[in-house]
């Protein structure tokens, strides 16, 4: 029987991961996933705004939130499994998928995998393109840096690259749930998933498969995927929209949730309604 709630526990490829499942049964699926290294909670304005219409289902990827590490190195491949193994165990046979940066490079591999699976794609703040090699080098470096100065100040680094600086004076409060959610996060999982972000691969030259729907949202200030990596990625599917968050950086669902919502209803109760 279908559990509903907050904190839900259950097993998937080995893990125990933790989700919030919420609205009615009958309802169409949406699928958040969330960015690095954070957590479900981060969905929290999408699940209030959707779940009288929609049944929104929010997960820890593993070694995030409540959500265990396992054993096994990380991948993006291994995010995709656990995923598939997640709608596998809840019965779902298809969903909307909605990632936010690390979400959506899991999104965006799952959907090249089983595009079956997906009857829409919402990619938010995020990008096709692999690491280039500055990238991962910095991403190596980071792992020192955390070994040697702690998680602390790995946040205070990473909050100035996910908020636009007007964000600092007016989201206080989500400054402060995102700091949380990074220094939070075990030492282990944030090695391990940087590895994953350093060695995935790219998904740009696919894209021209994607036949579903796709909503392509970015805060304006993004600087970690800014707007022209989702320009690009909007001139390689024939069927997706742009939609640029104004007062937004790379957390645009938590800097501009009205903007963002409003786009994100609009998008998912179009194709409700093309059913
Ligand atoms: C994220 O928000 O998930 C990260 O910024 C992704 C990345 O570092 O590539």
């Amino acid at each position: 029987m279908r559990q509903t709630g907050k904190n839900i526990n259950i097993k998937v490829n080995n893990i125990i991961q933790s989700y919030n499942d919420e609205g009615s049964e009958k309802a169409p699926v949406i699928i958040f996933i969330h960015g690095f290294p954070l957590n479900k909670s981060m969905w929290e304005s999408q699940e209030k705004a959707l779940k009288d219409n929609y049944r929104v289902i929010t997960y820890d990827i593993r070694g995030h939130g409540n959500s265990e590490l396992g054993t096994v190195d990380f991948s993006i491949d291994l995010f995709v499994k656990d995923l598939l193994s997640f709608m596998d165990a809840l019965k779902i046979e298809k969903t909307i998928i909605c990632g936010l940066s690390m979400g959506g490079y899991i999104a965006l591999n799952a959907i090249e995998k089983h595009p079956e699976r997906f009857t829409a794609l919402i990619l938010s703040d995020t990008n096709c393109a692999a690491d280039a090699p500055e990238a991962k080098e910095k991403r190596m470096k980071t792992i020192e840096s955390i070994k040697e100065n702690g998680v602390e100040k790995l946040a205070n680094d990473l909050l100035p690259n996910l908020f636009a600086p007007e964000s600092f004076k007016t989201n206080s409060k989500e400054i402060v749930a995102v700091k949380e959610m990074i220094v939070n996060t075990s030492k282990e999982s944030l090695y391990k998933s940087l590895g994953a972000l350093a060695n995935r691969k790219e998904t740009c030259s696919k894209m021209a498969e994607i036949k579903v729907p796709v909503l392509i949202l970015v805060g304006q200030e993004d600087k970690i995927t800014p707007p022209e990596a989702a320009s690009a990625m909007h001139k390689k599917m024939a069927n997706s929209i742009l939609q640029i968050i104004s007062n937004a950086g790379h957390l645009s669902n938590l800097e501009n949730p009205e903007e963002f919502n409003n786009q994100l209803k609009k998008f998912v109760d179009t194709i409700y309604q093309q059913k």
